[in-house]
């Protein structure tokens, strides 16, 4: 068993409450999908629960630390330093249709850097944890990012653009690159996941446009920690803000960023 820091384990505590009442609200969708009025209300209604718990916990353990929450967006705190970016439910359309692909994800910036990041997969119950100098880990195991690097071998995955995200243009090019150029491209839906799951070695790159500080900050650290390397899709570093992010092992992060990058 990994020792965790006191803020590792304040970020857990917090996560896993907001997750059960996730996992509970998630089987009650599963029923819900047959019903006339479909089941989006009750989606919005545990999206906002689940923002509520995070805070509440968070807040109690650091007080005066400032929030930037999907649902509630920008509150500031007493601390000038401290700033948690919450992503309450990612995977809203998963969640909303019953399939079993969603999670919490909790960065934290200090001085405008993340320091410390937990993204929770409630179904799958796999928590990946990072803290700034600290590695990356999944539960107790130490991630380390995929050793491939040969393009043609490489997993990626993505974010298909839907209404009003992400440039339809862009990303048929992009697409296009992949499908003949690698071993494959997955859209599981949960953009902090996927990012998760670079830094486990599952995927050699992910890449999104149309993306918000509460999908990646989190994962940026995850990425970061296990080894990996994460831009912007033009190579800068302007992930957290900017909407567009690579994320890789390293190895191909050169030539994905050349093959990816907007027009
Ligand atoms: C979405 C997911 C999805 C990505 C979208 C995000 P949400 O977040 O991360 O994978 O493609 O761009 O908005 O709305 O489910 O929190
Ligand atoms: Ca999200
Ligand atoms: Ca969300």
């Amino acid at each position: 068993m990994t020792p965790r820091s006191a803020l590792l384990n304040v970020m857990t505590r917090a996560v896993d409450k907001a997750a059960r009442a996730l996992k509970r609200d998630f089987g009650e969708v599963e029923q819900l999908q047959v019903s006339t009025k479909g089941p989006s209300d009750f989606v919005s209604n545990a999206d906002l629960k689940s923002e509520r718990i995070l805070r509440e916990e968070l807040a109690k353990a650091r007080p005066g630390y400032a929030f930037l929450a999907e649902e509630s967006g920008a509150t500031a705190g007493t601390d000038a330093e401290h700033r948690w970016i919450i992503d309450p439910l990612d995977g809203t359309t998963n969640f909303l249709h019953g399939l079993p692909h969603f999670c919490i994800s909790v960065g934290l910036e200090k001085a405008g850097e993340i320091v410390a990041g937990v993204i929770y997969d409630p179904i799958k119950d796999e928590m990946f944890l990072a803290e700034k100098g600290g590695g990356a880990f999944l539960n107790d195991r130490r991630l380390r990012v995929s050793a491939r690097k040969n393009l043609g071998e490489s997993l990626l995955a993505t974010g298909i653009p839907f209404r009003g995200h992400g440039d339809t243009t862009d990303f048929k090019r992009q697409l296009d690159f992949a499908m003949n150029e690698t071993a494959g491209v997955r859209r599981l839906g949960a953009a902090a996941l996927d990012l998760a799951y670079v830094a486990a070695g599952r995927y050699e790159g992910f890449w999104e446009e149309g993306l918000s500080p509460w999908d990646v900050a989190a994962g940026i650290l995850l990425v970061r920690e296990a080894g990996g390397y994460v831009s912007d899709l033009k190579g800068g570093q302007n992930m957290l803000h900017g909407g567009t992010i690579l994320a890789s092992n390293g190895l191909l992060h050169a030539p994905l960023q050349a093959a990816l990058k907007p027009h």
